[in-house]
């Protein structure tokens, strides 16, 4: 039975791997449809059931709990190739991916083309690296913007994905000799294994926006699954240190084609630290030994390419600009038991730059690079948290210190995950996230 609520977006507060597919899998089940909005196979969302490990790149979270529908909307840019391996690993697993599973017409198609512009821009000299997932999604989306881009509904028009292909390959032939690269794109073969992908995604392919559309008119409530985090959203992030796309709550309408005024809710993913992949300003990383050990113990390592996370400390005025930036009802905090042998623990309460304080998050790389963090330190709780379910089984140091992010960042901390699994987390009795999202349930 489902008992909410409404249509709420949850998403990423920093930089990604904040534990947005855990908590999406759990309150799935109050939801009848998981919607994911923007982004691509760039995004590794880890649900772990039981001895079961799933990690999910495109297809929302929700595809994990029989009967629940799931979308991949229109701001998405899909690999067919890479949705289809996913597709035949959840069906191997026994879900029924083709009985839930709806794929918007109107998302763009990456071709491998676009990871040869990836590898190209990433490697050209002088360039700034951004240290991508090389998945070809900002190439992808660059033709998107350009409005030469491929979508789902002209892969299933043969004849007119055979001119828009052949027009699209040709240019990027172009401009990959023109860099000196020189591995044929055997473009003909790429065409015929599309035209292969095409017949199979076909049944699953269709005007999503209104199908979502359809089921809010009929009363049904709506999960909206945030991919990266709003420090790589394409306009608030740390530009250009961020993806292609509107990772941020405003993402979730564009990326959908349901109206702000349909949305009830949104709730923030953060981790009781911070982590980031790739490149880019951090304020408050913690490099040398005290990284390392977040890093081992967090087991701080891609989901998608397995490069070791940049580890640092919870940023209190970062979060108040994601706050700001997504209007969060709440902020679900995970992965509080990977601080629980700290008798320390450091919070950046405030930014100084050439010793004045700043209170507005800084446009430039060079802005951010200026910040000093101004730390607090808050007792830490040496004592096990992991599988903890309770807020009132917590240590008093560890509800003292989300008390303290609480009252530093002025938005709620609604819910606490202590280890990967669906029945690690509690929703704190009373909170805004409780009443947005029904009772605790797992
Ligand atoms: P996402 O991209 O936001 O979905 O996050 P990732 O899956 O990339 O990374 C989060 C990692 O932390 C995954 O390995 C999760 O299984 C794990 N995780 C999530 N919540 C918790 C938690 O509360 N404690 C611990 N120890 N691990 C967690
Ligand atoms: P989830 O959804 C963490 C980072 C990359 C790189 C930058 C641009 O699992 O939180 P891209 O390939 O998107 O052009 O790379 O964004 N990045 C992520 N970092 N989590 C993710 O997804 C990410 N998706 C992209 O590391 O710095
Ligand atoms: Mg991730």
């Amino acid at each position: 039975m489902t008992v909410c609520m409404g249509n709420v977006i949850i998403l990423g507060a920093q930089w990604g791997d904040e534990g947005k597919g855990k908590i999406v899998d759990l309150f799935s089940d109050r939801f009848d449809m998981v919607v994911r909005y923007q982004g691509g196979h760039n995004a590794g969302h880890t649900v772990r059931i039981g001895d079961k490990t799933f990690v999910l790149k495109l297809i929302p979270s929700g595809i994990l709990r029989p009967g629940k529908r799931a979308v991949i909307g229109n701001g998405l840019v899909i690999d067919p190739g890479a949705l289809l391996r996913e597709i035949e690993m959840l069906e191997a697993a026994g879900v029924d991916v083709r009985g839930q599973l709806t794929i918007s017409n109107r998302a763009h198609v990456i071709f491998p083309f676009h990871r040869v512009m990836e590898r190209l821009s990433e490697a050209r000299p002088g360039k700034i690296s951004i240290g991508t997932t090389s998945r070809g999604i900002g190439p992808s989306y660059e033709d998107k913007v350009a409005r030469r881009g491929i979508r789902v509904a002209d892969l299933l028009d043969s004849d007119l994905f055979a001119s828009l292909y052949n027009g699209l390959a040709e240019d990027k032939e172009t401009i990959a000799k023109a860099f000196g690269i020189q591995e044929p794109l055997d473009t003909g073969a790429i065409r015929a294994e599309y035209e292969a992908f095409a017949s199979r995604i076909r049944p699953m392919v269709r005007d999503t926006g209104r199908q979502i559309n359809d089921a809010i008119r009929r009363g049904e409530n709506v999960l909206f699954e945030g991919a990266q985090g709003t420090m790589l959203d394409i306009d608030h992030g740390t530009y250009p240190f961020v993806t292609s796309s509107s990772a941020a709550a405003g993402g979730a309408c564009t990326g959908s084609g349901v109206a702000p005024t349909r949305i009830d809710g949104v709730i923030g993913v953060s981790k009781a630290y911070i982590t980031r992949v790739g490149g880019g300003p951090f304020p408050t990383e913690a490099h040398g030994e005290a990284g390392d050990e977040i890093r081992r113990i967090g087991n701080e390592f891609g989901a998608v390419t397995g490069r070791p996370r940049r580890c640092g400390w919870f940023d209190v005025p970062l979060l108040r600009y994601t706050a700001e930036v997504n209007g969060f009802d709440s902020i679900i905090v995970t992965k509080l038991d990977v601080l629980d042998q700290l008798a320390e623990i450091p919070v950046c309460v405030g930014y100084r730059a050439g010793g004045v304080e700043v209170t507005e998050m800084p446009a430039t790389t060079k802005g951010i690079e200026a910040l000093e963090p101004v730390y607090e330190s808050v007792a830490g709780w040496r004592t096990p948290t992991n599988g903890i379910a309770s807020f009132g089984e917590l240590p008093e140091p560890a509800k003292a210190y989300l008390k303290f992010l609480e009252s530093k960042t002025g938005i709620e901390v609604g819910c606490v995950s202590t280890g990967p699994e669906r029945n690690q987390t509690m929703v704190v009795p009373g909170s805004r996230l409780e009443r947005l999202l029904g009772s605790a349930r797992s």
